[in-house]
């Protein structure tokens, strides 16, 4: 199928590449001209595992294209993907004027039927405005869809997501696009769910928001673990055989980040307001996200006490492992709030560093994973990382003026690490 994807970000670049790679024909859309320049010679603007290769394979195969006119990229195909941000307002709620703008530029460039699949994630009822957004715009009164088609991918697992996802959601306003959608993602081999329109956008957020309020569970659960010597992570694995449960997004830790969860959270709280609901239960999964932060910083000045004139190294900037996204990172809120306390710091991440420089001023970026320690009171993990797993224990125990680790993300055995002679403390153990 020949098919459009309007926006090169995360969710656009890598569905229009998993799209080539499938066999579509795809164009990808960008205002930014400097990106499409990369693009088209095979270079990728983000890191995530597999995508590099795949984009180069598919531009060279002549089945993935970039280009900076919707014009031309909503007259080659019939079917138009909007990925393009939607990012947070101030007061909670989502700035919708990208997803409007694209409608309008569509709507000025259509000359026959279209299929228009919003793609982004945005509140319910969006694909409502959309509609009329392009019916208001389009002159040459030719016909067309709203389809809902929410992405699920996470940053770090995209290709993986993308090629195999658990389900494809589609909300239809009517009967005609249902044939072609399920044809572009007929090689994915994936349950297709079709549904109305407001249904599909509100699986996004309901879906996203779930999973966020299952790892604020388990921050809240491990704040009994440390009041009774309960191990948290043996509760997880516990509740997490129970199928209807399941283990996954029962990580505590220093709380979930990233551009996703909290833009959302936030989103479906204020979309439910909008709508007469107040969304309580969301809140406090907040609240509990912005409490196992503040707890973590108290872990670290009980023990440390004054962190002024201290220095302290961090293991990790992004928001999770395998990716170099740093906004919204938990990672960069700890450094910033130990910087504000007087700390001085040695900070290290294997993707991440780059990105965070813009953010995270007057350190000292280490490129050796094991050289952090060096001249340090005290080591810091920010983000579950696996390959800190293998960090050299004894060197980092030796450089430092006293062998403590606050671990963040439970990546080591605490019995392990008192007999190697360390004070650990980590989260709900
Ligand atoms: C999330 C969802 O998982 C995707 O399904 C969704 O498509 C995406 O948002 C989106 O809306 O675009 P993502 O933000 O890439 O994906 O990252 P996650 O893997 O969900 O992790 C989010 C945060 O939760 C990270 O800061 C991570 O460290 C934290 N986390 C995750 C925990 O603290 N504990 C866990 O058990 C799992």
């Amino acid at each position: 199928m020949k098919l459009t994807i309007i926006g090169t970000g995360y969710v656009g670049l890598v569905t229009g590449t998993c799209f080539a790679e499938v066999g579509h024909t795809v164009i990808c859309v960008d205002n930014d001209e400097a990106k499409v320049k990369m693009l088209q010679g095979g270079g990728i603007p983000i890191y995530e595992p597999g995508l590099e290769e795949m984009v180069k394979r598919n531009v060279s195969a002549g089945r993935l294209n970039f280009t900076s006119s919707t014009a031309e990229g909503v007259q080659k195909s019939d079917v138009i993907f909007i990925a393009v941000p939607t990012p947070p307002l101030p007061d909670g709620g989502v700035d919708l004027s990208f997803i409007e703008r694209v409608a309008r530029d569509i709507a000025g460039a259509m000359t026959g039927y279209k299929i228009v699949v919003d793609k982004s994630t945005v509140p319910v009822k969006t694909g409502e405005k959309v509609a009329e957004t392009i019916k208001r715009y389009c002159k040459a009164r030719v016909e067309f869809d709203v389809v809902s088609n929410p992405e699920f991918l996470r940053e770090g697992f995209a290709v993986d997501d993308l090629m195999k996802p658990d389900r494809v959601v589609i909300g239809v306003g009517s009967q005609r696009p249902v044939a072609s959608m399920k044809a572009v993602y007929e090689p994915f081999k994936a349950p297709i769910i079709v549904t109305d329109i407001n249904s599909a956008e509100l699986i996004k957020h309901a879906a996203n928001s779930f999973l966020a309020l299952k790892i604020s569970y388990i921050n809240a659960v491990s704040v009994i673990c440390e009041a009774t010597g309960a191990n948290v992570q043996e509760v997880a694995n516990g509740m997490g055989m129970d199928e209807r449960i399941g283990r996954r997004f029962l990580n505590a830790g220093i709380g979930f980040g990233g551009s996703c969860f909290p833009k959302d959270l936030s989103a479906f709280i204020a979309i439910s307001q909008s709508l007469g609901y107040n969304f309580g239960l969301l809140k406090e999964v907040q609240k509990i996200n912005a409490q196992q932060m503040e707890r973590f910083l108290k872990k670290i000045t009980d023990t440390l006490w004054v962190l002024k004139d201290k220095k302290i190294g961090v293991l990790g900037l992004a928001f999770k492992q395998n990716t170099d996204d740093v906004r919204m990172s938990p990672a960069i809120e700890l450094c910033q709030r130990l910087q504000k306390e007087g700390a001085s710091l040695r900070v290290h991440d294997p993707k991440g560093m780059d990105k965070a420089k813009s953010l995270l001023k007057n350190v000292e970026y280490v490129e050796d994973m094991n050289a952090v320690a060096e001249g340090c009171d005290a080591l810091v993990v920010a983000t579950e990382w696996d390959e800190f797993k293998k960090l050299d224990l004894e060197r980092a125990r030796k450089a430092l003026t006293h062998p403590i680790m606050f671990d963040g993300r439970n990546l080591f055995d605490p019995e392990e690490m008192e007999k190697l002679g360390w004070i650990y403390k980590s989260v709900g153990r």
